[in-house]
């Protein structure tokens, strides 16, 4: 539809998690005019639901290089080693900074930092708040600093739809569907010399999702339509501790953060048996993906929907203080797991790929940045070491933030480069994210993937009859899947988060690098 406003900012940052907040903040003193949009309010990202914190190489003993292994042994091979040092090296200035901007950590008895441990790391190194809470506090402090400054334009309700881009194939601007009342309801294009997206990811792609339920793939999306290049879609992360609700729960689902492991817990079968010993050196605390498929294969020989997680031996007293917010949520679903076992099965948790980007944000196209889950910088390769994701969207929107200003774009108008989106009824998604889990998901294979496509193909053909947030975030979801499921069948072999079961070896003979998917003529 055509816009019924239209406004101007610099740069628009789309997202308004750590990687969105951060953006805003380091511009808003560099350009003349930053806006902030986001589809629900500014706290509903995925940010806010991190739990176990964020890592960086700051304790006692350890440094940059080996926080560096630990990413790339859980990244399978698949990381990019240049990403990865700038992550390490650049992350315990990025902590300091955002611990400067008010975010509150959890201190030792000795004033420092309290360090925790978890999945694959060989050190006590993720920096928590609240406990249990760190994405909260750190959204907390992030909206906290854009609220005072009124430099920074922010609007709610707001799903960025597409960009707008010019004769040289670069952004534009971009066009807002807002949903809300007042002076900016509707369609709307907002004209803009750059766009950083840091919109998240894609968790809704899936029937059960520790995500919230605006993570719709929607930056992936948009940036695919307007020519961008995205990058490892099959490394879909499936964190292997999530609360198993019943066969019917659907979205959304409690996450049991990794730190809980990192305190002692251990997974037991039904038996009581310990599965995950003898599985790795590490073993409960192993990488993700080892252990997401180790519960998984357990889950198919028993023919249960769920292992246990066993932390009562952490007692009442360390569970209030250290997991608050984990302990009310398991009790507010009828499992105390001060006296109880946790049921719990993997569930998809992050995507490890996304749009294409250099060390610095850019994506290929000019005025396009990308930073945060919604990227693809190379650091998290086919698995994201627990506790990088905070921190990339830190880091990464520190460097965006360091170039964007000496590379602004001149004003340029919109060009109709003849687009045009078919917009998928809303009504489709439940079979979308049941065709996902059940083929593209934990466990995947080469007729399984096919069915998907087909399946995708069919549910794609079905129009919208409105045009509202629905059918919109259904389309986005579609394009993402479609992609997904190409590459998960593309990559015949077992790497990381992505398992099969036709490919069951990882094959360093044959690697065959990376998968980009770009868009062709509306088809991937
Ligand atoms: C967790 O707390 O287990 C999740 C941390 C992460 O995804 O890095």
């Amino acid at each position: 539809p055509e816009p019924g406003w239209t406004t101007r900012a610099d740069v628009v940052v789309i997202g308004s998690g750590i990687a969105g907040l951060t953006a805003a903040m380091r511009l808003r003193k560099k350009v003349d005019k930053v806006m902030v949009v986001t589809k629900d309010v500014l706290s509903a990202g995925s940010t806010q639901w991190a739990q176990g914190g964020i890592a960086a190489a700051l304790g006692p003993g350890d440094t940059p290089e080996q926080h560096e292994v630990d990413t790339l042994v859980a990244g399978a091979g698949a990381c990019d080693r240049e990403a990865v040092q700038v992550l390490v090296n650049e992350g315990p200035a990025a902590v300091r900074e955002l611990i400067k901007r008010g975010a509150n950590f959890d201190l030792d008895e000795g004033g420092d930092l309290s360090l925790t441990r978890e999945g694959g790391h060989h050190r006590d190194r993720i920096a928590h708040a609240g406990g249990d809470a760190t994405g909260a506090e750190i959204q907390r402090a992030l909206m906290e600093a854009v609220a005072a400054n009124p430099n920074i334009e922010v609007i709610e309700h707001a799903l960025a739809v597409d960009l707008l881009l010019a004769a040289d194939g670069g952004v534009a601007g971009l066009t807002l569907h807002v949903m809300g009342e007042g002076q900016r309801d509707g369609v709307g294009a907002v004209h803009c010399r750059a766009v950083v997206l840091a919109s998240g990811g894609l968790g809704q792609v899936f029937s059960q999702t520790t995500n919230p339920a605006v993570s719709t793939g929607d930056g992936m999306a948009l940036a695919l339509r307007a020519g961008a290049t995205l990058r490892d879609l099959e490394f879909v992360q499936f964190h292997p501790t999530v609360m198993y609700l019943g066969p019917d729960s659907r979205g959304q689902q409690p996450l049991i953060s990794e730190a809980v492991r990192g305190e002692g817990a251990f997974l037991v079968d039904d038996e009581g048996v310990r599965f995950m010993q003898g599985q790795h050196e590490l073993a409960d605390l192993a990488p993700r993906d080892v252990v997401a498929k180790a519960i998984m294969k357990r889950m198919l020989e028993t023919g249960r929907p769920h292992m246990w997680l066993d932390a009562r031996h952490l007692g009442a007293a360390f569970w209030e203080r250290r997991f608050p917010t984990i302990l009310a949520t398991a009790r507010s679903h009828g499992v105390d797991p001060v006296t109880q076992l946790i049921p719990v099965a993997p569930a998809c948790h992050y995507a490890s790929g996304g749009v294409r980007t250099d060390l610095d944000g850019r994506t290929d196209l000019p005025g396009l940045y990308a930073t945060g889950e919604v990227a693809c910088s190379g650091v998290h390769g086919a698995n994201r070491l627990a506790s990088n994701s905070l921190l990339e969207g830190l880091v990464f929107s520190r460097r965006i933030s360091k170039v964007l200003p000496g590379e602004l774009r001149p004003w340029q108008e919109p060009v109709d480069d003849g687009r045009s989106v078919g917009l998928v009824a809303g009504a489709v998604r439940r079979d979308l994210q049941e065709t996902m889990t059940s083929k593209v998901g934990v466990l995947r294979s080469a007729p399984g993937l096919a069915e998907a496509g087909a399946m995708l193909d069919k549910l794609a053909s079905e129009t919208a009859e409105q045009v509202d947030q629905a059918s919109w975030e259904t389309t986005n979801l579609i394009t993402i899947s479609a992609a997904l499921a190409d590459a998960a069948a593309l990559r015949e072999e077992t790497r990381g988060s992505h398992w099969r079961d036709d490919f069951p070896e990882r094959d360093d003979v044959d690697f065959a690098g990376h998968f980009d998917v770009r868009m062709h003529d509306g088809a991937t």
